[in-house]
């Protein structure tokens, strides 16, 4: 890199707009959406989509409730051209849905252009040509009039045409290629001299897109352009303000957000920001953040995994695991802290009791957009015992007693560690059971009975310490007092039991308890134990002998 970027890279220049409106605007409600999957985002595949791969892709758009497609650039190759014709020909749009399409101002591409409509019901036809100074420099070697003057030509050809296409709705397109890098006073002269051939009116409208082809400022700079043309363009309410942003400076959605609160109404993008380079705008992450401020975005994303499934097969992309709303990892919780207020926020909405969601760290319910909770925690060496605990108590019902969950954390962190993965809800669990359960060395309980004499509870217990059976008799007020006085009568250290606690494991038949038992030895040590059996009495004897192994373990 440069030690002095400025001696090869300058600043972009502001726009003169001192009583600029859209920063004390708000969005009330969601602009028109124009998907272009199928042409920004196909034309910057590796592998473009074949047409059953673009079939199955348009239906998953109209499904999301898409009325405005840009379908592809029919005169740039036959499988354009036929993918529109089958889609026209085999019925497959819905009536309210538009298919739009791209185009230079070529007389050749246009002609082709209008072949591939005939019969459609309704249709867009996108006129584009580039106007930045760089591009009038480089690419064409245009002055601003001749530049004028392919863009004017290009309309009139289209106009002449119309005709050709009776019987069908007909909406008419034009950007300005580079818009964002174009003067914004020439944006507008050429803009301008386009719909001076259209004639728009407030009842035949024409849209004009204002393409951030690519990135080259901040959003806030984006936004004064559109606002700038917004105001001043004329016969504005004749025109449909289209948004068309990139992603070269990682703010296509912000500069979008800007732009609509700029004026415009409607928002050219590709699922999951695919097209050209870093891609086109995510429409899915600026209609999701319009529903999570209450706003219909009027587009359905209630089963976003399965979208994501079918834009992966057809497109061969991946949807990154950090996307917003879409990746694999969005609603999940890493950090301790993030889970135990995730747990807290989850407990506190399941009640009912509010009406706005307000849970630390989501910003969405991910049910709304058919995602599911079993995403949102996952335990890693980073989480707290509260991720610990919250996936035992949601996949297997063990609610570990607060000060347990103390004890089984760190432990349980560990092995995560040692293992250097993420693990599952199941691996815990055993985890938990050879910690906890399966702790039968030194003593293992055979049998257990009791009876009560004057109100005295007396217990025969048959026990296993290693291979040798030990018949163990005590008495107490109650069942474990009974225990722990005949393991003192057999030599073991005194020990006393802190917490005692059970509960149910499942229901029906077969049902189960599980016991929590807390013991401190002679020399003040607390330990944990634990028991399941589906005798109550039974699990609690095997928890205090789990806790009582588990302390002679050292
Ligand atoms: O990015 C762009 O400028 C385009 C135009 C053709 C609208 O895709
Ligand atoms: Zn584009």
């Amino acid at each position: 890199m440069l030690k002095d970027p400025s001696k090869k890279y300058r600043p972009f220049p502001p726009v003169d707009l001192p009583d600029r409106q859209w920063p004390n605007r708000v969005l009330t409600r969601a602009p028109l959406w124009c998907s272009v999957d199928l042409r920004d985002g196909n034309q910057a595949l590796a592998v473009p989509m074949n047409v059953s791969q673009k079939l199955e892709l348009f239906q998953a758009l109209v499904k999301c409730g898409f009325k405005e497609i840009e379908v592809g650039f029919p005169s740039a190759s036959n499988t354009e051209f036929t993918f529109n014709r089958r889609l026209i020909e085999e019925r497959r749009a819905p009536d309210d849905v538009w298919l739009q399409v791209l185009v230079q101002a070529r007389e050749d591409l246009i002609e082709r252009t209008f072949q591939s409509l005939v019969g459609a019901r309704k249709a867009i036809i996108h006129l584009y040509n580039s106007t930045s100074p760089a591009q009038r420099r480089v690419v064409f070697g245009m002055s601003k009039p001749e530049i004028v003057q392919v863009a004017v030509r290009g309309a009139q050809m289209i106009q002449d045409r119309l005709p050709l296409l009776k019987g069908t709705e007909v909406r008419l397109q034009y950007s300005p290629e580079s818009f964002s890098a174009t003067e914004v006073e020439f944006a507008r002269e050429v803009s301008e001299a386009v719909m001076e051939v259209w004639k728009p009116t407030p009842q035949r409208k024409a849209i004009l897109n204002l393409p951030d082809t690519v990135e080259v400022a901040m959003p806030n700079i984006y936004a004064d352009q559109v606002e700038y043309i917004c105001r001043n363009i004329k016969n504005r309410e004749a025109l449909i303000i289209s948004l068309h942003t990139h992603n070269d400076r990682s703010t296509g959605v912000a500069a979008t957000e800007l732009g609509l609160l700029a004026g415009a109404d409607r928002v050219e993008g590709t699922l999951f920001g695919n097209g050209e380079r870093t891609g086109n705008l995510d429409i899915v992450t600026v209609a999701l953040n319009l529903y999570m401020h209450g706003i219909d975005p009027q587009l359905d994303f209630s089963a976003l995994n399965s979208l994501r499934e079918i834009y992966e097969r057809c497109t061969g992309m991946t949807v990154p695991p950090r996307h917003p709303y879409a990746g694999e990892l969005v609603f999940t919780a890493f950090s301790g802290s993030h889970q135990d207020a995730i747990r807290k926020g989850l407990a506190e909405w399941a009640k009912g009791e509010r009406q706005y969601w307000d849970v630390p760290y989501l910003s969405i319910d991910p049910r709304d957009i058919g995602r599911e909770y079993r995403e949102v925690i996952r335990v890693n060496s980073q989480s707290g015992k509260g991720g610990v605990a919250y996936l035992l108590e949601t996949e297997f019902g063990i609610q570990l007693p607060k000060e347990m969950q103390r004890e089984f954390g760190p432990l349980a962190n560990d092995e995560v560690d040692r293992l250097g993965r993420e693990v599952s809800g199941a691996e815990l669990k055993d985890m938990f059971w050879r910690e906890y359960i399966e702790r039968t060395t030194p003593w293992q309980l055979r049998s257990f009975v009791t009876e009560s004499r004057n109100g005295t509870v007396c217990c025969r217990a048959q026990l296993l310490r290693e291979g040798q059976t030990v018949e163990l008799r005590g008495e107490g007020n109650g069942p474990l007092a009974a225990l722990v006085h005949g393991f003192s009568r057999v030599g073991v250290p005194r020990f006393e039991i802190l917490h005692y606690s059970e509960h149910a494991l499942s229901a029906g038949e077969e049902a189960s308890a599980i016991a929590y038992i807390q013991i401190r030895d002679a020399q003040g040590r607390t330990r944990w134990g634990a028991g399941v059996d589906t005798n109550i009495e039974l699990a609690s004897v095997k928890a205090v002998l789990s806790a009582l192994n588990r302390a002679l373990a050292g």
